[in-house]
């Protein structure tokens, strides 16, 4: 006897995102997403790191949010407090923070507070991917100012501000990744970020700073953060261990004004993030995260060195890209006839997948011929033959490379 299923189509609430596809598991030569080095997971550390949070704190899980409010377990934010102090000359407190289900729910939260349909946000031209994609969800006007070697260019966001308080209209952010920028890597000086501060007072418009790649640079030294210059705390701050430890752990975290904390608090209707996550990054990163840090990017930046080299050897010089200051990603520029996203779906047939420039820009036309690659989930291994793998699939494609791995493939040359 068949039963026929039940239909929860007219049930759907309106406004929905399009359904999600299922997962069908990672290409082989995989260069998307911002995932990490598995070899660089601090596997052993966060081992002992649990245990002994666990034999030592483990009946505090009995009460939600571990007993310690609604904001995070206390050890990981007096660990954030400090190392944020440290590293990013923020001064701030322990309950001057909120610990989030990795930074996306700092996105959401950030979001929900502040956007209503019809409002508009500045970001950067290129941009990361899942905040475009929010915001053009929530119906939100994103409105992209070109970025230089030094990140967001302070006359196009000096500009593109007067032309909107021309027009009445008052934006409701300016969304950056200042320090190791995604897609293209780039660190904003202190002195740029000194101007971004004057103009967003000038405008009324505050900042929202994304630091999540801040731990990775190749020479350990950054700016301080946006939000520690602010004198008028017009500054949202957000980071992540996704970076540093680990993407699938979850963890993120917020330091705001309590005006917008309390706001996002009542917001955040989780009951609180995972608490494991959070008492084995507090117990394992409070002795270990100073050293760990270096050797992972020591790691990394090797993953870049092989990646350059083999878009050198299969490319030559049809694949143009700056050095980025740190970071997990590439940002190249292939011919103006490649169109990523028609090679997007070609390499992923022969089983490399990368993400196509389009999706990482509000100028769908400048970075058409645009991708981001990121070098730190494949091995060397898996890099080189990828990139040989993406080279061929290209070539096929569009007729460019010509040459590769100094042979000439006749493709284009043959009389
Ligand atoms: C700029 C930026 N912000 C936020 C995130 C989200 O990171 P998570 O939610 O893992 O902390 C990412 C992930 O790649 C990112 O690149």
């Amino acid at each position: 006897m068949t039963s026929a299923q039940f239909d929860f189509a007219p049930l759907l609430a309106p406004g929905l995102p399009p359904p999600a596809a299922r997962w069908t598991g990672l290409a082989r030569f995989s260069f998307v997403g911002g995932n990490n080095d598995p070899e660089q997971v601090p596997v052993e550390g966060l081992v002992a790191a649990i245990d002994a949070v666990l034999k030592r704190e483990g009946r505090t899980l009995a009460t939600y949010g571990l007993a310690n409010g609604p904001q995070g377990y206390l050890r990981l934010r007096e660990f954030l407090k400090a190392k944020l102090q440290r590293d990013a000359g923020i001064a701030c407190s322990a309950d001057d923070l909120l610990i989030v289900s990795g930074s996306l729910q700092a996105l959401d939260l950030v979001n929900q507070t502040l956007l209503a349909r019809g409002d508009t946000v500045i970001v950067e031209q290129e941009s990361y991917q899942g905040a475009l994609n929010r915001l053009g969800r929530l119906g939100v006007t994103a409105v992209g100012v070109p970025l230089d070697h030094e990140g967001l260019r302070m006359d196009a966001l000096a500009s593109a501000l007067a032309d909107l308080k021309q027009r009445g209209i008052r934006p409701k952010y300016i969304y950056t990744i200042p320090t190791v920028q995604n897609p293209t890597g780039t660190i904003m000086p202190e002195a740029r970020r000194g101007e971004l501060l004057k103009l967003s007072e000038t405008y009324g418009v505050p900042i929202f700073e994304d630091d999540c790649y801040a731990d990775l640079i190749w020479d350990g030294q950054r700016p301080p953060a946006i939000h520690a210059m602010s004198r008028t705390g017009n500054v949202i701050h957000i980071g992540s261990f996704s970076k540093s430890i680990a993407p699938a752990l979850r963890v993120g975290f917020i330091v705001a004004p309590w005006a917008m904390l309390s706001r996002m608090l009542a917001l955040k209707t989780d009951a609180g993030s995972g608490a494991l996550e959070q008492m084995v990054l507090a117990e394992y990163c409070a002795p270990h995260f100073a050293t760990h840090v270096p050797k992972l990017t020591r790691g990394l930046r090797a993953k870049l060195d092989t990646l350059m080299e083999a878009l050198n050897e299969q490319f030559g010089t049809a694949a143009e890209f700056e050095l980025p200051k740190g970071g997990i990603f590439l940002w190249v520029k292939l011919p103006e006839q490649v169109d990523t996203l028609k090679l997007y779906q070609a390499a992923l047939a022969a089983g490399v997948s990368i993400n196509p420039g389009p999706e990482w820009s509000t100028d769908k036309a400048s970075s058409k011929s645009r991708l981001r690659l990121c070098f730190a989930s494949p091995s060397h291994e898996q890099i080189r033959e990828g990139v040989a793998v993406l080279a061929g699939v290209c070539r096929k494609e569009f007729g460019v490379p010509a040459r590769s791995a100094n042979v000439e493939t006749g493709a284009r040359t043959s009389i």
